[in-house]
């Protein structure tokens, strides 16, 4: 089998639900990075789900769900339990007003929440945690899906356990082409960075679980209250733990990434000292060019330089992590070697945090 990738006009709509619909999991564009979507409520597609992306079942899904209007948006635990995804009655008044806060500010877009978990959630979507993470993707075409399917989506994004997240279709077709039927088509992802996940309920303050495109400042401005786990506060593979996709290994290119300790120059001349092969670098910013100039010169090898914004901007950076990690892993480099991302306001703690997992593999 080989992925077909599909324009998301009527026709590519049609053909993806009628996938879904026939429990075969979709590779769907997000505004985040893509996902590898089954209809929720149906737990043999959810299973085929783990398969295709070899993920273990104690590593929960996403429950994407579509965008609320009139009172619902105004009340959206009321909203997810009508539809039996969440227990409202685990909730206390004060939990239901921090998820309206959150919902009604960040929703739609890349915010998930963890929830106490409804009845019409199976068991493997959450791991059997009696919790579910729900989000409500702002991407057009992921809206216009769940709205075409008229069932909530389950779907982690589009990559084998423990790799890249895909931010294109091409890369979905890299990563799954040979597992899935139909991928989506809806262009490079605009933020290529995973959601944020914060959990609601269980009685303590609202936490945040794991870095992503929403900045920790956006939530800590409606929820002071916020408890932020430490960015490295990772759990060890195989143990169940309260996000578990935060695997201290993950995000990682199949060439050995290191995060620079030091200048570049002085970290890849001791590298090919050591006895290294070819050498790739990721800048945070500034000229890749320029860069690789001054490489050559020092250390007789022309390395495979990318700088993740040339001018600096968070946002182009975090844009392009995914795809420049893709690139330097193409590269036919031994090593990696990462400038880290110093700065971890606004969008840098989340990419901060992809640096460090992506490299503890190496
Ligand atoms: O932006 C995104 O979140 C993308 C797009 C496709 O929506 N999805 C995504 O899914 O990144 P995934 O499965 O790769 O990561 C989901 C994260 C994992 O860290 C998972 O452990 C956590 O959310 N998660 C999901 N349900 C949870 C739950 N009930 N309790 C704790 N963590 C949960
Ligand atoms: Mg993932």
């Amino acid at each position: 089998m080989t992925a077909r990738i599909l324009p998301p006009t009527d026709a590519g709509l049609l053909e993806a639900a009628a996938e879904l619909s026939a429990g075969r999991p979709v590779a769907m564009p997000t505004e985040t990075v893509y996902g590898l979507a089954a209809v929720a409520t149906d737990e043999a597609a959810v299973a085929r789900v783990f398969a295709v992306k070899q993920r273990p079942t104690f590593d929960p899904l996403i429950v994407h769900v579509a965008a609320m209007a009139g009172a619902s948006a105004g009340d959206p635990v009321a909203a997810l339990a009508a539809a039996g995804l969440v227990d409202a009655a685990a909730l206390s008044p004060a939990e239901r007003a921090e998820v309206a806060a959150l919902a009604g500010a960040l929703w739609p877009g890349p915010l998930t929440l963890v929830l106490p978990r409804g009845p019409a959630v199976p068991d493997l979507v959450s791991a059997g945690l009696p919790t579910v993470g729900v989000r409500v993707p702002r991407h057009p075409v992921a809206q216009a899906l769940i709205a075409r399917v008229g069932r909530p989506l389950a779907a982690p994004s589009a990559n084998r356990f423990g790799r890249i997240s895909p931010t294109s279709a091409a890369d979905v077709l890299a990563e799954l082409g040979g597992r899935i039927g139909v991928i989506l088509d809806g262009g490079r992802c605009e933020l290529g960075l995973e959601s944020t996940v914060v959990a609601v309920g269980g009685g303590g303050p609202p936490r945040l679980l794991r870095p992503g495109a929403t900045p920790r400042e956006a939530l800590l401005a409606l929820l002071p209250g916020l408890v932020v786990g430490p960015a490295d506060g990772a759990a060890r593979a195989g143990e169940p733990a309260p996000a578990p996709g935060m695997l201290a290994s993950h995000y990682a290119p199949r060439t050995p990434l290191r995060l620079l300790s030091g200048p570049i120059e002085r970290v890849a001349a001791a590298e090919l000292e050591a006895g290294g092969g070819r050498v790739a670098v990721l800048l945070q910013q500034g000229d890749a060019a320029a860069a690789a100039m001054r490489l050559t010169a020092l250390l007789g090898q022309r390395p495979v330089v990318a700088a993740l914004s040339a001018a600096g901007d968070r946002d182009e950076a975090a844009r392009r992590l995914f795809a420049v990690l893709r690139e330097l892993d193409g590269a036919g480099a031994a090593v990696i070697l990462a400038e880290p991302c110093l700065d971890e306001s606004g969008l840098g703690f989340a990419i901060a945090d992809r640096l460090r997992r992506a490299a503890v593999a190496g």
